[in-house]
């Protein structure tokens, strides 16, 4: 059984009365001079800005006391006095001559209330505890308008201005143009939208439906930056994306609690990578990514941390560009940016950073292709991504070049995961100090000043 019937009013250009002239009456008048109602206010003291509402929305002010014969004319009354006296006498006036009514804080007296609203126009969410826990429901719509896409009403006008369009493309097809709509808010178009482009969103729409016509549906290919380790630290565009795919392409950087956020559905195929080891070649991942996408899938490459920075994603879009494959590539948070944050290692400070470098620190054989001149510069950090197995390379190499053996270093141990763990030592003594212990990849170096305020910078995770 319900409460109440959910249901949207029109009430634009119709007359409406508040009865009312404080702060309470205001906050209703705002909303229905949002809906676009004629406002009537019928009070002795009437605030001034409420009074200005009623009259630029085509309504009139009238001081008075309320009388019971003021309600016939309208189609909506609200009763927002503090006497309870006046506001019952307004309910049970509206009641005899059959006209909505709402009495403020008072639900037992109402024949309709207000719900929580998510303003996304024209698209309109309502949260509604039927009156018996208001502030569970504006909760609840804190949670939802955070997961609604600023833009979402955008959306919704642009299907508006295309639902005939599409319809005629498909030869009002019911079922299909219904498929057909469903599966364009699974596109890159939506995406588009959501960003604002709207004319490249017109022009791929206009690519789609021709497709869809001819049943020539190729698929798209997300490159997600899936971050360092921690769920939270996926972005909502990410998770959105997740949320789509039909097929998961991830590896060993990818924490497995991440890979179970992509949809329950999707094939999940791992590409992983172990040092030395490869169980795909990049050129075989990149062609797969291809042959999926071709074969109209949505494929989601998850990559670790971001697809940018050492993740070899150029390469994974080299090859879908070149065959005109739709693709969208996510940021991700880094390994560099989830590891410093979460060890209480600033990358740049005023009084020791002004600068920060990211380098790979991968042995080429025994040597490694670095700068090493520019990275013994003063005032600068240096994040060193895949560097465990060189570490001690890296630190006389350093030395070598004029960095004095004292300068602060840390080494990060799957950052931002429950397994978090820094070393914190100097570039002389950090390779003594994890001497006999296991240190498990991935790892993170940082060198520089900024890693002594670790400790002061520490928040909690
Ligand atoms: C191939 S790179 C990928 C980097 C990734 N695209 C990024 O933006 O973080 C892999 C290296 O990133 C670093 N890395 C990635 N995740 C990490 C983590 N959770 N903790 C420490 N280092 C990490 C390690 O140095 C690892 O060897």
């Amino acid at each position: 059984m319900l409460d109440y019937l959910p249901l949207c009013f029109n009430v634009a250009n119709k007359p409406c009365l508040i009865v009312g002239g404080g702060t309470i009456a205001l906050r209703k008048a705002i909303l229905l001079n949002k809906a676009q109602a004629k406002i009537d206010v019928i009070a002795t003291v009437v605030n001034p800005e409420l009074r200005a509402l009623a009259l630029t929305s085509g309504g009139e002010v009238i001081i008075r006391a309320f009388a019971e014969s003021d309600v016939y004319r309208y189609c909506f009354v609200i009763a927002a006095t503090n006497i309870t006296s006046v506001n019952q006498q307004v309910a049970s006036a509206a009641n005899s001559a059959n006209v909505l009514v709402n009495v403020v804080d008072t639900p037992s007296l109402c024949d309709v209330i207000f719900p929580a609203i998510i303003d996304r126009s024209p698209l309109l969410m309502s949260v509604s505890s039927s009156g018996n826990a208001p502030v569970l429901a504006r909760s609840i719509r804190s949670q939802i308008e955070s997961t609604v896409p600023a833009n979402i009403g955008l959306l919704a006008d642009f299907i508006a201005d295309r639902r005939q369009q599409a319809r005629l493309a498909l030869n009002d097809d019911e079922s299909r143009v219904r498929l057909f709509w469903e599966t364009v808010l699974e596109t890159e178009i939506t995406e588009s939208v959501l960003a604002g482009k709207m004319a490249e969103a017109a022009s791929q729409f206009n690519d789609f439906l021709n497709a869809y016509q001819s049943d020539r549906v190729i698929g798209e290919v997300y490159l997600v930056g899936a971050g360092p380790g921690d769920p939270d630290l996926l972005t909502f565009k990410a998770l959105r994306l997740m949320q789509r795919a039909d097929v998961v392409l991830y590896d060993r950087l990818v924490a497995p609690e991440i890979v179970d956020m992509t949809r329950r559905d999707a094939e999940r195929i791992y590409v992983g990578k172990v040092r030395c080891k490869h169980s795909l070649s990049q050129q075989d991942i990149n062609q797969l990514l291809i042959d999926l996408a071709l074969m109209g899938k949505k494929v989601v490459r998850l990559k670790g941390g971001d697809p940018f920075i050492f993740g070899r994603g150029g390469e994974e879009i080299e090859g879908l560009a070149e065959r005109h494959i739709p693709f969208q590539v996510v940021p991700g948070i880094s390994a560099a940016n989830g590891c410093a944050c979460y060890s209480g290692i600033p990358l740049t400070h005023r009084d020791h950073a002004q600068s920060v470098r990211f380098v790979t620190g991968h042995l080429k054989g025994d040597s490694m292709d670095l700068p090493w001149s520019e990275l013994v510069a003063q005032s600068q950090t240096v994040v060193i991504y895949m560097g465990l197995t060189g570490l001690d390379f890296i630190c006389q190499k350093l030395i070598a070049h004029g960095k004095p053996g004292n300068t602060a270093i840390a080494l990060i141990e799957r950052g931002t995961t429950v397994d978090h763990k820094a070393h914190i030592g100097t570039l002389s003594t950090i390779t003594g100090i994890i001497e006999g212990q296991t240190v498990k990849a991935p790892t993170l170096i940082i060198i520089g000043s900024v890693v002594n305020l670790h400790n002061s910078m520490l928040g909690s995770h």
